[in-house]
């Protein structure tokens, strides 16, 4: 088992060079879960093959859509869905569980038990079910009130008008896909934007959706009844999963950075906009898109980095950088501020604290009350063995530490990070010149 990380630093650490990060997590999901509930066959070129993808794929075959994997593409067979012999374990994955419930909760003869790890079984689960169940959907709470394992029974649903309480994209996206087998429109308001991805994919699939915008909200109607059809989706790459090369480009001395065919859809480039306004030399450069997701390079060069503030309306397009971007804090000069990020308590782990205490591990000051982090800087970091309460954005926050630190560090249970990024080792050996760094059991 390679769970435990061991780095050696002899000497500062420099970064440069290129890379294609790992592609994107959401957007694949989307498009395998797409891809099983429409009539013929979908193709996903460039998907992400990690854990939580994995997880969602089985799913999908277990469903009895046609699955066929190449190694840069998969094709879903799908439109013929039924219910499975035995659980779909989702595994660690939100995503696929959140989405999953909403699409089966609204197809009339599938009757399904999602389930998953520990940490997939402590998430709130509510806020998905709560909204289907005033649909009419059949949805029964295993063991946990509100959380899974639930047994999933589809039946044709109500249309409704919903507004989101949380903005949460999974929440959106569940309520999106249940509206495909609804009777009636399923009208969403949203007052706060989160990543649109589903909104940009279902045209692919020929499904309409009416946006209007304005009086700072958005509503989103799907009518029921639209039966999606096959589509071809490329997945651009992560910009959370390449975020620990952003702001590691920046804090390490080198030559500076080019990532390459990363995904540049806007709801998801909160993180960028935040260190611009602390300083950052970041160019960010579009390229083309694929179908309505826009892609390009991003260069990063060394910076000194000032205090900046994210406030709770920004919490949604920057939400899985928060860990990286806290860290990036112990290096601004100044008092930076996190506020309103209390929905990071409800991730893998409770990101805010695991955050918290892994910078703290690594000697950084950090304050944390509530939902407001404050972090002074620049501190100086030193080595440490942390663990990283298997959640894969902790893993690559003490990866990143670890290099600012110097000397010798451990992290434990390391391999979570094969849950959205499983070749990181390979790229930080790429990329980082004076760290050794050594997986093992
Ligand atoms: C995701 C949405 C976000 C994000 C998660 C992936 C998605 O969660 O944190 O990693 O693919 O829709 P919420 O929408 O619950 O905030």
């Amino acid at each position: 088992m390679n769970d435990v990380l061991r780095i050696f630093c002899a000497q500062p650490v420099e970064i440069g060079g290129e890379l294609t990060p790992p592609s994107d997590k959401s957007i694949t999901i989307r498009a395998l879960i797409l891809g099983a509930l429409a009539d013929g066959s979908t193709v996903v070129r460039n998907p992400l093959n990690a854990l939580d993808t994995r997880s969602a794929l089985l799913a999908m075959q277990l469903l009895g859509a046609g699955v066929y994997e190449r190694e840069h593409d998969w094709t879903i067979i799908g439109g013929e869905l039924h219910s499975p012999s035995g659980a779909l374990d989702l595994g660690n994955s939100g995503t696929a569980l959140r989405l999953l419930t909403g699409a089966l909760a609204a197809r009339s003869g599938v009757e399904v038990v999602l389930t998953g790890d520990t940490s997939l079984h402590s998430r709130p689960l509510g806020r998905i079910v709560d909204p289907l169940r005033e649909m009419g959907a059949d949805i029964e709470y295993l063991e946990n009130e509100g959380r899974a394992p639930v047994r999933v029974r589809g039946k044709r649903l109500k249309g409704f008008r919903y507004e989101l309480p949380v903005p949460s994209a999974q929440v959106k996206s569940a309520l999106l896909l249940a509206g495909l087998g609804a009777e009636g429109t399923v009208e969403i308001i949203e007052r706060t934007a989160s990543r649109d991805h589903t909104e940009r994919m279902l045209p692919a699939f020929s499904v309409s959706l009416e946006i209007d915008e304005g009086d700072g909200r958005r509503v989103l109607k799907v009518r029921g009844g639209e039966k999606p059809k096959c589509a071809e989706v490329v997945v651009p790459g992560d910009i959370s999963a390449a975020f620990i090369w952003i702001v590691l480009g920046l804090l390490l001395s080198g030559e500076g950075l080019s990532i390459r065919d990363v995904g540049l859809n806007p709801t998801r480039l909160g993180a960028l906009r935040v260190l611009d306004s602390a300083g950052a030399r970041i160019v960010v450069q579009q390229e083309g898109a694929h179908g309505l997701e826009p892609f390009g390079i991003i260069a990063v060069h060394p910076s000194r980095l000032r205090r900046f503030r994210v406030d709770s309306g920004e919490i949604p397009s920057l939400i899985d950088e928060i860990p990286l971007l806290a860290l990036a804090a112990t290096q601004a000069e100044g008092e930076s501020v996190i506020e309103g990020a209390a929905e990071l308590k409800v991730k893998e782990s409770d990101r805010l604290r695991t955050t918290a205490e892994t910078l703290v591990a690594f000697g950084a000051q950090v304050e944390l009350i509530d939902d407001v982090m404050r972090v002074s800087g620049p501190q100086r970091l030193h080595p440490a063995a942390v663990e990283c309460a298997g959640d894969h954005r902790i893993a690559m926050l003490a990866l990143a530490c670890a290099m600012l630190a110097g000397g010798q560090s451990e992290i434990k249970g390391f391999s979570s990070a094969d849950i959205s990024y499983p070749g990181l080792v390979a790229d930080a050996d790429r990329l980082l010149t004076g760290a050794e760094l050594a997986q093992g059991g």
